[in-house]
């Protein structure tokens, strides 16, 4: 069997396959794609710690062989001692503090978008606000003006779709994240002369300190690399999220209703939605030496997918791992990476998907989902809906 991420069959249901590799070949090698891929929980978690053999330094995505082109700098493609130093200076940006600030424009946001939908019996979810919601906020974070919000959210999308043929974005996607890093490098140049409260202005005036250097202002390329890996992997990650949530519950009306009814549950439920259907697959790495997992030797230089969305239904770890549990307890999480490189984003990210599924729960508490109209998006590793039409 080969593991193509790519592929339709794996977009559709990957989780018979992960099955099969993890109990027959935990460390395979894709020799189409040349890259090899860990599917077991304990030997995920175990590469995301050791970034001294498992090297981040080319990046999430398994195409790049070479350097990473300078407009896509930014901190999931670096190694300590660098990435420590870019991580301390933008985790600024995402305090408790800085996050708790955001709750109620959150709220705001979520609110407007589904009071919008009050008087319609049908609509799309996914396209009308969980895809909304997190780009908004993010914009938010970032000090996106409100009128450039949907475009900004266009354009990234458009910049992460594949060709499921190919694996390739397509011109259009590659025009959208050109246009998306001029918006961000205007909005730069504004702030370095008038700095407002966002992380814009933040990331414009920040320090960075470096061995034997006085410290540094950021570079336009190191700023923008930030805010378009937020955009990228905070917008698409938490709008499946949200997305997989609707889905979910509809399909499993009394969890939902416990759910609903009792809504201090959600944030449990919450992590046990992000271990059932990650909504990011994998994880690039690079092999800095020779490796050896389960048997397998992977050589040095060698791309490795680190499969976490296998990893979080690995029965060696996860009683009944393909049954979701709304109040299931775990032990470990690998849904938000771990190690050097764990999600900075992840409060806000359980925050909007609490506020979002509070916000459906007073509104919508019936819905139901009509199945026939779910698609899904074919994206480099983010898996979920492009569309979740509903009933309500
Ligand atoms: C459900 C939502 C989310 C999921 C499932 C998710 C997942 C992940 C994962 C698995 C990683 C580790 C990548 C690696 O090891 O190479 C990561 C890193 C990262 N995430 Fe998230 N993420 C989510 C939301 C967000 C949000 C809302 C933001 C920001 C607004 C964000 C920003 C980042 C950044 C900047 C990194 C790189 C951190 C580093 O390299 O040190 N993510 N995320």
């Amino acid at each position: 069997m080969i593991y193509d991420p790519y592929s339709r069959t794996m977009q559709e249901d990957p989780y018979p396959t992960y099955q099969w590799f993890r109990d027959e070949s935990p460390c395979a090698y894709n020799e189409k794609m040349d890259f090899y891929a860990l599917f077991r929980f304990e030997d995920v978690w175990e590469a995301t710690l050791d970034w001294e053999t498992y090297s981040s330094s080319l990046g999430p995505m398994l195409e790049n062989r070479g350097q990473i082109p300078s407009e896509m700098f930014s901190i999931i493609g670096l190694d300590p001692p660098a990435h420590t130093r870019f991580r301390n200076l933008v985790s600024r940006g995402f305090t408790p503090r800085r996050i708790g600030a955001l709750e109620r424009e959150m709220r705001e946001i979520a609110r407007r978008y589904l009071d919008a939908l009050s008087d319609r019996s049908e609509f799309d979810i996914q396209h009308e606000f969980s895809v909304k919601l997190p780009m908004d906020v993010i914009s938010a974070l970032l000090g996106i003006p409100p009128e450039y919000r949907d475009r900004y959210r266009r354009w990234v999308d458009g910049g992460l779709e594949r060709d499921p043929d190919t694996g390739l974005p397509s011109e259009e996607g590659i025009s959208g994240m050109r246009q998306a890093r001029d918006l961000i490098l205007d909005l730069l140049a504004q702030r370095r002369a008038a700095p407002q409260e966002d992380l814009i202005s933040l990331l414009a005036n920040a320090d960075l300190e470096e061995p034997d250097q006085p410290p540094r202002r950021l570079t336009d390329a190191e700023v923008v690399g930030f805010c378009g890996l937020l955009a990228a992997a905070g917008a698409e990650t938490t709008a499946k999220l949200i997305g997989n949530a609707v889905v979910y519950l509809g399909r499993d009306p009394a969890q939902r209703k416990r759910l609903f009814d009792d809504p201090s549950r959600i944030p449990l439920g919450v992590e046990e939605l992000l271990r059932y259907d990650a909504p990011s697959q994998f994880q690039g790495r690079v092999a800095m030496r020779d490796v050896t997992v389960a048997g397998v030797t992977i050589p040095k230089g060698a791309r490795v997918a680190l499969v976490t969305g296998a990893a979080c239904r690995d029965e060696r770890e996860f009683e009944d791992p393909d049954r979701l549990d709304l109040a299931r307890h775990t032990k470990r999480e690998i849904y938000f990476g771990y190690g050097q490189h764990f999600c900075i984003g992840k409060s806000l990210a359980r925050l909007e998907a609490r506020i979002a599924l509070e916000e459906i729960a007073t509104r919508f508490p019936n819905y139901e989902v009509d199945e026939s109209g779910l698609a899904r998006t074919y994206q480099a590793h983010v898996r979920g809906f492009k569309n979740v039409p509903i009933r309500v």
